[in-house]
């Protein structure tokens, strides 16, 4: 058998299908996107001032490979007491964002040729992710119909003897879907039963609306040992460009391997970054309050202007910043809507056919964005719509 390589990997996986749209949107005047995957607000300035001490007072080195020991510490203690997840901060790994911490995790819980369940639609990462670490997804169909979350028959359905991981992401990306306790019990079991591993994304854990509460999948019972858990600064604290994620394993040797992988790519994040990071959890947290608040009413917005629009409909996302909107009435592939709504109209959308095979009744409608430009794409989508 030839062994894996992921310079032969490369030639299989495409490039995301989120570029496509904005790369054909440059250079267009007036253009509003509806394609953006971060918050539009400012990182909280008493996080950007902590970074700009920390440098000034020379913390210009290395950290531990595995990260600074306050931010490990903090992150611990924070998923004690909001995350019901018992890590100490050897536990617990500072990444390059969220993204390379799902890199370390598929690639260290994986051997070739071993099945990886991803619930789809899904984030654009996961299935090249599983490519290029020699596994093989397998993409399971969460329906509309079931508000997108992944149903426990499906998932035991798609389990083979090669079956090795499973990957969750709540709130999700793209559908804004969120699993509650329940959803997550009835899928533990399975994991359980199957003895499989987990490595659950919760990177939008903070955007849940309607006053419903994030549940960990690493906080059920007997689940503690099988999951990685994922997550980031990115969306919460609304610092994307600062590049600090982490992820926390109680599995030791597991952990070293990710640890190894990560000594030898980045070797540790930005010190002054982390030092944001750690003013982020330790100082005042109404920014994430504010900015759930906002989000909920733009959110009820989109909900409230898609009434209006023929030919097309949504189910109302519980979470993230993303509404998966139906278009299969329109009779267009989900390409040619965004593509034709990009050149009549100068809206961005995502083709739903970039999230997976399930998906081409679908476009991604991302809204952080002020209100008046929601209202402007909306009308012009309406008017859009009304040619067809
Ligand atoms: C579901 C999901 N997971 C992980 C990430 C990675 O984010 P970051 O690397 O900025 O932490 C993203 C970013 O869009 C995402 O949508």
């Amino acid at each position: 058998m030839t062994g894996h390589s992921i310079s032969s990997a490369l030639d299989k996986i495409p490039k995301s299908g989120i570029r496509k749209l904005f790369d054909l949107s440059q250079g267009m005047e007036g253009v509003i996107s509806l394609g953006i995957g971060e918050p539009d607000f400012s990182t909280p300035a008493h996080i950007v001032e902590a970074s700009i001490k920390a440098l000034k007072e020379g913390k210009t080195y290395y950290s531990q490979n595995a990260g600074l020991f306050e931010l490990r510490k903090a992150i611990s203690e924070k998923m004690k007491k909001e995350n019901g997840i018992n890590v100490s901060e050897n536990e617990v790994l500072i990444t390059v964002g969220g993204g390379q911490a799902l890199s370390l995790a598929i690639q260290a819980s994986i051997k070739s040729g071993e099945e990886v369940i991803v619930p789809s639609p899904s984030f654009v990462a996961y299935v090249p992710t599983v490519i290029l670490s020699g596994g093989v997804p397998v993409e399971v169909e969460c329906k509309e119909e079931d508000k997108f979350i992944l149903s426990p028959d499906s998932l035991e359905e798609n389990i083979t003897e090669r079956t090795e991981l499973l990957i969750l992401n709540t709130p999700s990306n793209p559908t804004g879907a969120v699993m509650a306790k329940k959803d997550l019990e009835d899928i533990s079991d399975i994991v359980i039963e199957y003895n499989l591993k987990v490595i659950s994304d919760e990177v939008y854990e903070s955007f849940i609306y309607d006053g419903k509460k994030h549940v960990s999948m690493a906080s059920l019972n007997g689940m503690e040992d099988s999951v990685i858990t994922v997550n980031s600064f990115s969306k919460t604290y609304s610092m994307t460009g600062w590049r600090v994620g982490y992820l926390l394993s109680k599995d030791e040797s597991l952990f070293e391997r990710m640890l190894k992988l990560h000594m030898y790519g980045p070797v540790c994040n930005n010190t002054f970054a982390q030092f944001g990071a750690l003013e982020a959890l330790k100082g005042p947290q109404e920014f994430v309050h504010n900015m759930r608040e906002e989000f909920q009413s733009r959110r009820d917005l989109l909900m409230n202007r898609i009434q209006e629009m023929n030919s097309v409909s949504a189910i109302k996302p519980e979470g993230a910043f993303y509404l998966f909107m139906n278009i299969s009435n329109t009779r267009m592939t989900s390409e040619e809507f965004s593509e034709k709504l990009l050149n009549e109209e100068k809206v961005v959308t995502v083709p739903g056919s970039a999230f997976g095979p399930y998906s081409d009744g679908f476009v991604r409608l991302a809204y952080p964005l002020k209100t008046e430009k929601i209202n402007e794409a909306c009308d012009r989508m309406k008017r859009f719509l009304s040619k067809y």
